[in-house]
C-alpha cells in the first residue's frame, strides 16, 4: 500500500511517499481504506520529536522520557503520522461483531498513529464508530482526537445549562470541540484565539471570541464558572480573579505546579484547579456521532491535500494561517 513515512526526525521534507506491507487484520480487528486523515497537533509533534524541547513540552517533565522512548530517541520508531481517519471497512477479523465490510466509519488510532496511508488496521473494541451519515469523510476525518479529548476533559468541569466557559485554544482540535460541546451543554462560551480565527471560532457557536494577541482575557472584568486552557498558555495566579465562587480552571496541558496547585485546591479554596487527561473512547465518539447528525457539532475544513502532498500539508498548517482543519485525502 502507499504511506507517508519519515525516517529522520524534521521540517515537513522528512514526509515521503513509500511502499509499505498492507496490514492484516487479527480475529478482533477490522482493515480500514482510509479516505481522510487530518493534520493534527501530535502529526507536528511527532514529526519532530527529537527536538521538543522541556519548555515546549506540555506536560510534567518525567514524562519527557517515556514519550521520547515512544516516539524515538534519535530516530522515529513510530514511522506513520495521523491518529484520526474516516474511510471504508474493507475486512474484518473472524470474531468482529460491530462492523462489517463497507461501513463508513471514523477513528482515532491515539500514540500509534499510522492513518497517512492507504489502509489502517484497529480492534473493533477501540475508538471507531459509524460516520455520521451527514458529514463528509474529510469533514468526519477530523472529528475523533477533538471529539475524544473534549469530551473526556470536560466530563471533569460538569457544565451546567447557563454557566459561563471560557475556552483558551478555542481554534484548535480540543479547543473547537470544547466550544461545541459546551455549547451543547447549555453554556455561554467565550472563545480565546488568534486574530485570523476569530469568525472560525464564532461559526463553531461561541457567544464570544477575544483575540490573545490584543485583549487579556483575565482585565476585561469577566468572571466564568469555568475556565478551560487546551495548551496551558495561561496560569492559575492570573485566572483566580476571572472565575466566580467555586469556579474550576481546567488544564489540558500542564506543568508539576498546576498538579502542586491542584492538590492545594482540592483541600482548601473555593476555586478549583484540574489537571485532567482524556482517554481513547469509542463512547464519546458515538455521543459526538449523534450531535453531528442533529446538527449540533460540525468540523469545518480549511482545505485538503492528496496524501502524495503530505509534506505541503504540514508546510500549510505551520504557516499559521489555517481557519478550520487541514486534511490529508488518500
Ligand atoms: N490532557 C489530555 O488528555 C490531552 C490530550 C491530548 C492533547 N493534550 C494537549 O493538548 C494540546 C494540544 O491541543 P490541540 O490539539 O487542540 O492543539 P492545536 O490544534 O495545535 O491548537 C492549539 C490552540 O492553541 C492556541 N494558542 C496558541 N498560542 C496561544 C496563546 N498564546 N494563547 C492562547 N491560545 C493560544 C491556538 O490558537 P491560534 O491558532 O488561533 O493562535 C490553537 O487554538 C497539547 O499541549 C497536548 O499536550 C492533552
Amino acid at each position: 500500500m502507499k504511506a507517508i513515512i519519515y525516517t529522520e526526525f524534521g521540517p515537513p521534507e522528512v514526509l515521503h511517499l513509500a511502499e509499505k506491507p498492507q496490514p492484516v487484520p487479527k480475529d478482533s480487528e477490522v482493515l480500514v481504506r482510509v479516505h481522510a486523515t487530518p493534520v493534527a497537533y501530535g502529526d507536528l509533534l511527532a514529526r519532530n520529536f527529537k527536538d521538543v524541547t522541556s519548555r515546549e513540552f506540555n506536560m510534567p517533565l518525567p514524562l519527557l522520557f517515556p514519550m521520547r522512548l515512544v516516539f524515538g530517541l534519535r530516530k522515529p520508531k513510530v514511522t506513520i503520522l495521523g491518529s484520526e481517519f474516516a474511510g471504508e471497512v474493507e475486512a474484518v477479523g473472524s470474531a468482529v461483531t460491530r462492523f462489517k465490510p463497507g461501513d463508513q466509519v471514523m477513528g482515532y488510532l491515539g500514540q500509534r498513529m499510522g492513518a497517512y496511508a492507504e489502509y489502517v488496521c484497529m480492534a473493533e473494541s477501540g475508538s471507531l464508530a459509524l460516520k455520521p451519515a451527514n458529514m463528509s469523510y474529510a469533514e468526519a476525518a477530523a472529528v475523533p482526537y477533538g471529539a475524544i479529548m473534549a469530551t473526556g476533559l470536560l466530563r471533569r468541569a460538569n457544565i451546567q445549562p447557563g454557566h459561563k466557559v471560557l475556552i483558551v485554544g478555542a481554534s484548535g482540535g480540543i479547543g473547537s470541540a470544547a466550544v461545541q460541546l459546551a455549547k451543547h451543554y447549555g453554556a455561554e462560551v467565550t472563545g480565546v484565539c488568534g486574530a485570523p480565527r476569530l469568525d472560525y471560532v464564532k461559526a463553531l457557536g461561541a457567544d464570544h471570541v477575544v483575540d490573545y494577541a490584543r485583549e487579556d482575557f483575565t482585565r476585561n472584568g469577566e468572571t466564568y464558572d469555568l475556565i478551560f486552557d487546551v495548551l496551558g498558555k495561561s496560569s492559575f495566579a492570573r485566572c483566580k480573579g476571572s472565575l466566580k465562587s467555586n469556579g474550576i480552571y481546567l488544564l489540558a496541558s500542564f506543568k508539576t505546579k498546576a498538579l502542586l496547585q491542584m492538590l492545594r485546591t482540592k483541600i482548601a479554596g473555593d476555586k478549583k484547579v484540574i489537571c485532567a487527561m482524556a482517554s481513547e473512547s469509542a463512547e464519546s465518539l458515538v455521543f459526538v456521532k449523534s450531535l453531528i447528525e442533529a446538527g449540533e457539532y460540525k468540523s469545518i475544513i480549511d482545505c485538503c491535500f492528496p496524501l502524495e502532498e503530505a509534506a505541503k500539508a504540514h508546510r500549510y498548517v505551520e504557516t499559521g494561517q489555517k481557519k478550520g482543519s487541514v486534511v490529508i485525502t488518500v
